[in-house]
């Protein structure tokens, strides 16, 4: 079977993100769709040539002062312009941390994904407010629906 690539992009600055990243990569990662395989990574750790080998992505960010971490905006800094015009149609999601707000990020991600021409394909994930596990299960549900359309050949 050939191998999809499912890129996950997650700034986890504190213990609850890093929870949110895990929970995504352990919903894409379950056996059942085993044609998928990860990549999941820092923003900062991102470049280029990892959004190009990719088939979809899952983006994960924090709000910090109403807008995307600077972590995830170094990335899209970076990676726009060697990326535009090279993954047009990219299937993608994203996830947001917001302590109390999150509709700055995502205004943003969606602007800057409208731009790339990449394809949202599941609602976002705006994890508002206080701790609650649910969040963590709403990132399993997000990294498991992404990967089981890469895994039956939807996107
Ligand atoms: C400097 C700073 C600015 C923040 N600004 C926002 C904000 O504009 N909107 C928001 O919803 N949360 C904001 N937060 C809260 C963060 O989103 C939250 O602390 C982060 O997602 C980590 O969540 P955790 O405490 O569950 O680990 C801010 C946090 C910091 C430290």
């Amino acid at each position: 079977m050939p191998q999809k690539r499912l890129l996950i992009i997650a700034h986890a600055p504190s213990a609850n993100t890093m929870r949110l990243r895990d929970a995504v990569a352990a919903g894409a990662g379950a056996p059942e769709f085993d044609t998928v395989e990860l990549a999941v990574l820092s923003p900062f750790d991102t470049a280029p040539a990892d959004v190009l080998a990719a088939d979809a992505a899952i983006l994960g960010t924090t709000e910090n002062l109403g807008y995307m971490s600077g972590a995830l905006k170094d990335f899209f800094d970076r990676c726009y312009y060697p990326c535009l015009e090279k993954t047009q149609g990219l299937p993608f999601s994203f996830y947001v941390r917001a302590g109390h707000d999150g509709t700055g990020t995502t205004r943003a991600i969606k602007t800057i994904t409208t731009g790339l021409r990449w394809r949202l394909v599941h609602e976002p994930v705006i994890c508002r407010g206080g701790w609650q596990d649910s969040f963590a299960d709403e990132c399993t549900k997000l990294g498991a629906t992404v990967a089981a359309g890469l895994d039956a050949g939807i996107f």
